[in-house]
């Protein structure tokens, strides 16, 4: 099959740029309030087609299935200071009613064998386009500062040696990603003591 891949990604470049701005708009809301900004930062992008195609081989998904069984062709991430921010952020995320959450993954408790954790959520986004609406996939991955920081490495350098990785290396990959988890504990230890003594010392 062949696609025309700038006709095929167009509606997945108009979501990423759409929820781009929708999802950094929140971040505005909240820093225009006196209250915590539960979101740090937002990155989007759209998968490019070599990386399509590799992930279709691999997980054996016929070119004509992309559309409903790749779901992350547009994908956009949002950053969070805290561990409980996550939380805050599906819970807003699902309220809204300009897309519809029909999937999501818990790997912020439940963390997955390499180490990984953050929240997966999948959207159905509707797209406007000349000829109508068009409906389709996107994951949205919301994860700690700290959290991204070992995802962005671990996976440049799986990247780099090509997802075979020897098992120690692996292994300490995965202590990393329990250190770096345990930062994020104490960071919500430290921010719940402050804010203790914040209250003592309003009184
Ligand atoms: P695929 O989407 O086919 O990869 O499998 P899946 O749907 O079972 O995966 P899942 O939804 O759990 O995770 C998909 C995305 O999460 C990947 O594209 C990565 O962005 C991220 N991810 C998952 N596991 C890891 C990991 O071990 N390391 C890093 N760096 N990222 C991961
Ligand atoms: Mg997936």
């Amino acid at each position: 099959m062949e696609i025309n891949w700038d006709a095929f990604l167009a509606p997945y470049a108009q979501a990423v740029e759409e929820l781009k701005v929708k999802l950094r708009g929140i971040r505005k809301q909240y820093r225009q309030g006196n209250t915590h900004v539960p979101i740090e930062f937002v990155t989007g992008r759209v998968k490019p087609a070599d990386s399509i195609l590799a992930k279709a081989d691999l997980r054996h998904i016929a070119l004509e299935n992309l559309e409903s069984e790749m779901q992350d062709i547009a994908g956009l991430r949002i950053m969070c200071q805290f561990v409980e921010d996550i939380q805050d952020v599906v819970k807003m995320l699902k309220k809204r009613k300009d897309f519809t959450i029909i999937d999501e993954k818990d790997y912020v408790m439940h963390k997955k064998e390499s180490g990984y954790r953050s929240y997966h959520v999948v959207i159905e986004y509707p797209v406007q386009l000349i000829n109508g609406e068009k409906k389709i996939l996107a994951e949205i991955q919301i994860r700690t500062l700290a959290m991204n920081f070992w995802a962005t490495i671990e996976h440049s350098l799986n990247y780099k040696y090509q997802d075979e990785l020897p098992q120690e290396i692996s292994e300490r990959l995965e202590r990393a990603a329990e250190a770096a988890f345990q930062l994020d504990e104490e960071m919500s230890q430290i921010r719940e003591e402050i804010q203790e003594a914040q209250h003592l010392f309003s009184y």
